[in-house]
């Protein structure tokens, strides 16, 4: 398929697009990916509806972006490990992903890209909030970005201590590492800055300081980061595909659709040394 039957639809003011004119279980010539890739570093997140693809089918179009990253503690799927299935179950009270966060903060190179695809969703709810990270920097003062500018954050993730209801996770005896990220990230493609960071579970201090002391910074970024005029929010139906750029976007599942089960299929690319 050639990249002039593509529509690209922006849905906020400040990230996010569908694009529309695309049959993901078809092969796609280098030229539409280009088109696809080039979408999401203009607009962070893109998104794809009525989709119908098989897992392999997911994998294939994820590679496009690079090397599939195995999650160290959820098992994948049968025949396709690379694909891990978020369940949340009708009677589950907790949801995976349900702070303002950046994928895999908590290892030395996070990942670059994460995939979602919906198999089966809420009839209302279960929507998810990104965040565009970029924006957040940017209009931080001049004086603030100075002062944030050498910042390192110290980023761990205790999966035994949260409680993703859902998920079946491997038996974890280690203490998680600790991973140091910039907090100011310059994204390897597009060469902009942005604030990289998680909620509290994950980003837990700014380096060489007390919690105490990092606090009162971070808290007040991951309020700036979460302003809504910095967020799109994406309606998910059976079929619907979402790819977010962990570079420059934070996101975050609303848990409100107790009673009824969501199932997601998600694919993480792996990303490169942070700077
Ligand atoms: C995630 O944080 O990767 C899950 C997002 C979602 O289920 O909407």
């Amino acid at each position: 398929m050639g990249n002039n039957s593509l529509e690209i639809k922006p849905i906020a003011g400040a990230l996010g697009a569908e694009i529309h004119g695309i049959d993901l279980s078809e092969p796609m010539d280098d030229v539409t990916f280009q088109q696809i890739h080039q979408t999401l570093l203009d607009h962070c997140v893109i998104f794809f509806r009525g989709q119908h693809i098989t897992p392999s089918e997911q994998l294939a179009f994820a590679k496009r972006w690079g090397d599939i990253h195995l999650h160290p503690h959820i098992p994948g799927l049968d025949g396709t490990p690379e694909v891990f299935e978020i369940v949340k179950k009708e009677d589950d009270i907790h949801t995976l992903g349900g702070n303002w966060h950046t994928d895999q903060m908590f290892t030395e190179t996070p990942v670059r890209a994460t995939m979602l695809y919906a198999k089966q969703v809420p009839p209302r709810g279960g929507d998810t909030l990104f965040a565009n990270a970029y924006l957040a920097y940017e209009t931080l003062s001049d004086g603030m970005k100075d002062m944030l500018a050498e910042l390192r954050t110290v980023n761990t993730y205790n999966m035994k201590k949260q409680r993703a209801a859902a998920m079946q996770v491997s038996d974890i005896n280690e203490e998680p590492a600790e991973f140091e990220h910039p907090l100011v990230r310059t994204h390897n493609e597009t060469g902009r800055k942005a604030l990289y960071m998680s909620y509290e579970g994950i980003t837990k201090r700014l380096a060489g300081m007390t919690d105490a002391e990092s606090e009162p910074v971070l808290g007040y970024l991951r309020q700036h980061v979460t302003r809504p005029e910095f967020t799109c929010r994406f309606r998910w139906e059976e079929g619907s595909l979402a790819v977010w750029d962990n570079r420059c976007v934070q996101h975050l599942a609303i848990n409100d659709y107790h009673g009824y089960r969501r199932v997601m299929h998600r694919i993480t690319v792996n990303g490169e040394p942070t700077t």
